[in-house]
C-alpha cells in the first residue's frame, strides 16, 4: 500500500483486504497505472512478478567472476515457467523439500503451521510459514523466494496449493500410486500457474492487445537454436522493471479483529535502521513469519513512510535496484 492510501477503516472494515484486491484504491501509486492513468495493478502483483522471475532467471556469478562477454553469462534457472523454483529437482533428488510423513508420502511439500496462530487470526485459521532449518534458512527450491515476507508467503501458498491438488488427484481422479499422483498434481499446478500468467499477469503488465497479438501471430523477437534460454538483456535489465513497482510499505496480514486498526500488520518492507535480529519490525525475509504484529502507533509509521525514502532492497543490492 502507499502512504497516502485511504486509511478510514471505520468507514470500510474491509479496507485492508480491498486495498490488496481493488486496484482502484491504489490510485496514489502512479507506477501502477496504465497509459491512460487507470490503476490496474494491485500491490500483490509485484510479488507474483518477483516469484515468476525466480522461476525463470538466476545468475549466481559475482561481478568478480563475471565474463565481459554477455553471451557467456549462463542462466542457472530453467527458463520454462514450470516452477523449478518450487519443485527443485523433484521428490527423489530434492527430498528435503517434501513431507515424508504417512500423509505426505514424499510427494507433498513441507509447510509449517505457526504455533498458536489461530488465536490471533481472522476466522481462527492457523497461519503457515515456509519450513526452516535451525538457523531460519528456508528449505525451498530457490532461496530468493524468502527474500521478503510477501514473496515467501506467496511461495508458501503455492506449496499449499500443490498439497491440496495432491489430495484432489487422489480423491477425485482416483490415482493412488505416489509417483503418478505427483506427476498429475504437478501438471495441474503448472497449468493453473501458467493460466494466471497468460490471462492475468501478462494482461495487466503488457496489455491485452500485445498478449492477443503474440497468442495469435507468435513471437517476433525471441528466437533460440539448440535450447531455450533467457537473454542476459532480459534478466539483467528488462525484467528488473518490477523493482520500480515495490512500494515502501505493506499491510502483510490481518489481526484477529479486522475493524481494529491497531491489530493490522502494517510495515515498511525494509527498514535499515532496525538491527537484523530475530524479529525485526519490517518485512525482510529469512525470518520466521510472525505470530502477531508488533507495530507501534500507526501514525508514526505513516510518518516514516512519507518522509523516509527506502534506499536499498537488500544489503547486497546494486544501484540498479534502488527504490525511492
Ligand atoms: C521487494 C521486491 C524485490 C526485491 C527486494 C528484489 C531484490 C533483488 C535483488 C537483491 C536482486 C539481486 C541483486 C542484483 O543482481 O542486482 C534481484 C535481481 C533481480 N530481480 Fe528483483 N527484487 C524484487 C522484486 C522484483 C520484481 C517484482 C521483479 C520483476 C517483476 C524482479 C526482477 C529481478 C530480476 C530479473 C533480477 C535478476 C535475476 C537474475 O538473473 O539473477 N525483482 N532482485
Amino acid at each position: 500500500m502507499d502512504a497516502k492510501d485511504d486509511m478510514d477503516i471505520a468507514a470500510n472494515p474491509n479496507l485492508a483486504r480491498d486495498l490488496i484486491t481493488n486496484p482502484a484504491l491504489s490510485i496514489n501509486n502512479p507506477d501502477n497505472a496504465d497509459s491512460a492513468g487507470k490503476p490496474v495493478l494491485t500491490a500483490g502483483m509485484t510479488f507474483l512478478g518477483q516469484f515468476l522471475d525466480h522461476d525463470m532467471t538466476f545468475d549466481p556469478t559475482s561481478s568478480l567472476e563475471r565474463q565481459s562477454d554477455p553471451e557467456s553469462i549462463q542462466n542457472f534457472r530453467n527458463p520454462l515457467l514450470e516452477l523449478d523454483s518450487m519443485y527443485g529437482s523433484g521428490p527423489n533428488a530434492s527430498p528435503h523439500l517434501y513431507d515424508q510423513s504417512a500423509d505426505g508420502q514424499g510427494i507433498k511439500f513441507l509447510v509449517e503451521a505457526i504455533p498458536d496462530s489461530s488465536a490471533v487470526s481472522v476466522g481462527g485459521f492457523a497461519r503457515f510459514d515456509l519450513p526452516r532449518n535451525g538457523q531460519n534458512t528456508a528449505l525451498i527450491g530457490d532461496p530468493r523466494n524468502d527474500e521478503n515476507l510477501i514473496v515467501s508467503q506467496l511461495h508458501m501458498s503455492m506449496l499449499k496449493f500443490h498439497n491440496a491438488v495432491v489430495d484432489y488427484v487422489k480423491s477425485e481422479l482416483g490415482l493412488m500410486n505416489p509417483g503418478e499422483v505427483f506427476t498429475e498434481a504437478q501438471r495441474l499446478v503448472r497449468w493453473h500457474y501458467q493460466w494466471i500468467i497468460v490471462h492475468e499477469f501478462l494482461e495487466k503488465t503488457v496489455g491485452q492487445p500485445l498478449v492477443d497479438d503474440i497468442l495469435t501471430n507468435g513471437r517476433k523477437f525471441y528466437k533460440w537454436r539448440n535450447q531455450p534460454f533467457i537473454p542476459a538483456e532480459f534478466a539483467g535489465a528488462v525484467y528488473r522493471f518490477g523493482h520500480s513497482q515495490v512500494r515502501p510499505s505493506y499491510r502483510s496480514n490481518f489481526g484477529p479483529v479486522p475493524a481494529d486498526i491497531n491489530s493490522q500488520v502494517f510495515k515498511l518492507i525494509f527498514n535499515d535502521s532496525l538491527p537484523d535480529g530475530l524479529d525485526p519490525n519490517d518485512l525482510r525475509g529469512g525470518k520466521r513469519a510472525q505470530l502477531v504484529s508488533s507495530i507501534g502507533k500507526l501514525s508514526s509509521i505513516l510518518g516514516m513512510v512519507r518522509y523516509e525514502p527506502i534506499r536499498r532492497l537488500t544489503q547486497s543490492c546494486q544501484p540498479c535496484c534502488l527504490i525511492w
